[in-house]
C-alpha cells in the first residue's frame, strides 16, 4: 500500500500513501478513501456545531446564564476591567453593575416565562473624551463574559430612505460577530459608537434648523433599543422583495451608546451654576490641569436634561437609563497606561523584542516624554502606541538581523527624535 496513491473520495485530491496517517479511512479493495484534511474539516465542523448547540439551546441557555451570573458578579467584572483599564473607577463600577443586571434580568424573564412583571432593560449611555477607554472597556467586558460584541458607528447610520446604512446594520454587525447565530445574536452587546454625532443639530445650543436626517436616525433607533424584531438581509441589500430576511429580536440585546459629547460640560456647567450660584471656578485664565479637573468634576454631574439640550430626543434618553461617565486622562494616568495594564504598550514591545533575544528598556524620562506628547496630541491614550511605534521602527527593522543577545535602551532624547535607541551586547540570553 505504501507508495501507492489514491484519490480522496470527498475532495478528489490525489494522495500518495507513505503511512496510514495520509489516508486514515481507506479501503484498498474498493479504492474508497477519505484524506486527512477532509477528516479534519468534518471533525471541526461537528465540533463547532456541537459547541454551538450545547451553548445556546434554550434549556442550556438558562444554565449558562446561571453560570455566567455566578461567575461574574459586579466586583469580579470590575477586578477584571482593572487589569486593563487605568482610572475610570466609577465607569468600571457602573458598567459592571449594568452588565450583571442585564443578564440577571434575562434570567428573571426565563424563570418567570409568561409573567408580566418584566424587569426593564437598562441600556447604557457612556460618555467621555476621546481615547479615554470607552471602546476598550467594552471590548474587555465582552471578552470576559464571552458574549458577542459588535461596534457600529452611529454617525454612519441614516434614516430609512436616505443614502447610507439603515439602523438595522447595527444588529446585522452583531449577527456577523456571533458567527451568524441568531440565538447568540439575541443575547449580545451592541456598541453604538459616535452616538453624539446623531444629536439633533437643533439642540438648545443651536439655532433651530431642519435636521431630519439625525432626528430620523434617533427615531429609527427607538424601537430597537427597547426591544423589537429587526429584519435585515444577509448582505445588506435594501429590503429586496426577493432577498430572504433574517429576524432578530433585540429584547435581550444590551445597547451601549457611546460618544465624546464634545462641549457637554458647558451645558452641565450652565445648569449647575443656575442650581447653585455659589459654585464658581474662578475667573482667571485656567491652566490645562484646571480645565481637566473642572471637566472631570462636571462630567459626572450630567443629567438627562443636559443630554436633551445636547440634541438627543427625550424618548431615546428614556431608553438609556444608565449614564456612565469617563474622565480626561492626565499625564500620570497616561504614564500608568504605558506600563501597568496587562496589555500595556511597553509590555507588548518587551515581548516582541524578547522573541529576538533582546531586552528592551525604557528610561523613566522617556516614558514621561511619551505621555507628554500624547497630551499635546489631545487624543487621550490613543496616540501612546503610535509615538512609541515611530521610535521603535528602526530598532525593529535592525534587530532581527542578528540572533546575539542584546539590550536596547530608549531615552527621552529618542522619543524626542534627537537620537536613535542604542543597542548594547548582552552576556546572557533573554528568556522570552
Ligand atoms: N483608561 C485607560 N486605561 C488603559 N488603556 C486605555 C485607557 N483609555 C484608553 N486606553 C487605550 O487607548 C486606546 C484608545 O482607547 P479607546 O478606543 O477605548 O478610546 P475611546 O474612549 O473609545 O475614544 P473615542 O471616543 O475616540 O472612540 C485603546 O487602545 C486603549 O487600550
Ligand atoms: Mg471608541
Amino acid at each position: 500500500m505504501a507508495g501507492e496513491s489514491y484519490h480522496c473520495s470527498l475532495c478528489g485530491r490525489r494522495v500518495r500513501i507513505q503511512s496510514r496517517a495520509d489516508m486514515p479511512v481507506l479501503d484498498p479493495n474498493t479504492g474508497f478513501g477519505i484524506c486527512r484534511s477532509c477528516i479534519k474539516n468534518i471533525y471541526e465542523f461537528i465540533e463547532e456545531d456541537e459547541k454551538r448547540n450545547a451553548r445556546f439551546n434554550k434549556k442550556n441557555f438558562k444554565y449558562m446564564l446561571g453560570d455566567l451570573l455566578a461567575k461574574n458578579k459586579p466586583h469580579v467584572i470590575k477586578e477584571y476591567l482593572d487589569e486593563f483599564i487605568i482610572m475610570q473607577e466609577r465607569a468600571k463600577k457602573i458598567l459592571s453593575v449594568a452588565a450583571y443586571n442585564h443578564y440577571k434580568r434575562m434570567k428573571y424573564d426565563l424563570d418567570n416565562r409568561g409573567g408580566d412583571d418584566e424587569i426593564d432593560k437598562s441600556n447604557v449611555i457612556i460618555m467621555g473624551p476621546t481615547g479615554c477607554g470607552k471602546t476598550a472597556m467594552l471590548s474587555h467586558l465582552s471578552k470576559l463574559l464571552d458574549i458577542p460584541f459588535a461596534v457600529t458607528d452611529a454617525s454612519s447610520l441614516t434614516e430609512a430612505g436616505f443614502v447610507g446604512a439603515d439602523v438595522e446594520v447595527a444588529v446585522r454587525n452583531l449577527y456577523y460577530a456571533s458567527g451568524k447565530d441568531i440565538e447568540k445574536t439575541e443575547h449580545g452587546i451592541i456598541y453604538l459608537d459616535e452616538f453624539d454625532k446623531i444629536a439633533r443639530k437643533s439642540g438648545a445650543n443651536n439655532s433651530i434648523t431642519a435636521d431630519p436626517g439625525h432626528e430620523g436616525v434617533q427615531q429609527g433607533l427607538l424601537k430597537m433599543l427597547e426591544g423589537s424584531v429587526v429584519e435585515f438581509t444577509e448582505r445588506g441589500q435594501r429590503k429586496h422583495p426577493e432577498a430572504p430576511t433574517i429576524k432578530v429580536n433585540t429584547k435581550n440585546i444590551l445597547f451601549i451608546c457611546g460618544g465624546a459629547f464634545v462641549g457637554i460640560e458647558k451645558i452641565i456647567e450652565k445648569r449647575v451654576k443656575k442650581d447653585d450660584s455659589n459654585i464658581g471656578f474662578g475667573s482667571e485664565i485656567p491652566s490645562k490641569e484646571d480645565t481637566d479637573k473642572k471637566f472631570n468634576e462636571l462630567i459626572h454631574q450630567v443629567r438627562p436634561e443636559d443630554l436633551m439640550k445636547y440634541g438627543i430626543i427625550p424618548e431615546i434618553i428614556g431608553r438609556l437609563p444608565v449614564i456612565c461617565t469617563l474622565e480626561t486622562l492626565d499625564e500620570n494616568a497616561l504614564l500608568r497606561i504605558l506600563t501597568e495594564p496587562k496589555n500595556a504598550p511597553v509590555k507588548q514591545y518587551e515581548k516582541l523584542l524578547a522573541m529576538d533575544n533582546v531586552k528592551l528598556e525604557f528610561e523613566e524620562a522617556a516614558l514621561r516624554q511619551v505621555a507628554k506628547m500624547a497630551i499635546e496630541r489631545k487624543t487621550g491614550a490613543r496616540s501612546l502606541k503610535g509615538i512609541i511605534e515611530d521610535v521603535m521602527l528602526d530598532v525593529m527593522f535592525d534587530i532581527p538581523k542578528s540572533e546575539e543577545p542584546r539590550r536596547v535602551v530608549v531615552t527621552e532624547a529618542c522619543i524626542k527624535g534627537e537620537e536613535r535607541p542604542q543597542i548594547f551586547p548582552l552576556e546572557e540570553n533573554i528568556s522570552a
